[in-house]
């Protein structure tokens, strides 16, 4: 299969998949998608990641499958043990394999929603019975690393416009969701030490950000002493939308 550049590498996706278990993402955004959604008696979970989503918005004995390109995630997503497991499918969404129609299709902060809302829609809806749900960046600021909305403007560099916007922007009135719903919550990371946390952002920006002292001065204030190192927090808002089949959500 041909990957989307788009596709973390492993230690991207064990870091990313660290820091949701500290984070309270799947908590407040799968409450918020329960409630606007009754539990998937079958979900479709495309970009699934370590799960956390899907796993909340499933029906009890209901049945789950899990598209993800990573291999990591698929490993976590595979081998997670007590839970609820999905049947795991190895595809990105621009080149999935022949899939039924399930419940509820979800696509939770995948690529896809901001660059390319029309394509993917195209590939959502088909394949949903009852409703399309997707979780779309919301939060004025950066888009890209988790933690770059901890440096300032000028040194991330990215465009800080919400990503849903963009999203909504891109899709004609007759595409547009019928619900939206926003969430905010709080993305936490764990570094062993000050290194590592300057490690983390040399890694995504390189020597742009200044020698290890003018970083260090800049990631201060956001980092806290907590069991185990260093815990940085970022600010989040997502915004989930909501497609029906019916053009009413059960709720
Ligand atoms: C930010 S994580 C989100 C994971 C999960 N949906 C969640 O909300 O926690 C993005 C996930 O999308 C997957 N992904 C990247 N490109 C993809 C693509 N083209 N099609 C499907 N999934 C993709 C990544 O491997 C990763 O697991």
């Amino acid at each position: 299969m041909t990957r989307p550049a788009a596709v973390w590498p492993d230690a991207a996706a064990a870091f990313y998949a660290a820091c949701l278990d500290r984070s309270d993402y799947a908590a407040t955004v799968g409450r918020a998608l329960r409630q606007a959604l009754a539990p998937a008696t079958t979900l479709l979970d495309i970009g699934a990641g370590s799960g956390l989503l899907g796993r909340a918005m499933l029906q009890p004995g209901g049945r789950w499958t899990a598209v993800e390109p990573n291999a990591h995630m698929r490993g976590r997503l595979a081998g997670a043990a007590g839970v609820v497991r999905p049947r795991v499918i190895d595809a990105a969404w621009e080149s999935l394999p022949q899939l039924a129609r399930h419940d509820v299709v979800l696509c939770a902060n995948i690529p896809g929603p901001i660059d390319r809302p029309r394509m993917l829609l195209q590939v959502c809806r088909p394949l949903a019975r009852r409703a399309v749900a997707w979780v779309v960046p919301a939060q004025p600021g950066p888009r890209g690393p988790c933690l770059a909305g901890l440096l300032p403007a000028h040194l991330h560099g990215e465009d800080e416009t919400p990503g849903v916007d963009l999203t909504l922007a891109a899709l004609p009135s007759d595409e547009r969701p019928d619900q939206r719903i926003d969430v905010d919550w709080t993305f936490r990371a764990l570094f062993a030490d000050q290194a590592a946390a300057r490690r983390y952002f040399t890694d995504q920006y390189g020597d742009r950000l200044g020698d290890d002292r003018a970083l260090d001065a800049v990631l201060a204030p956001h980092l806290k002493a907590v069991a185990g190192g260093l815990q940085a927090e970022a600010r989040k808002r997502s915004a989930i939308l909501i497609w029906t089949a019916s053009g009413e959500t059960d709720r």
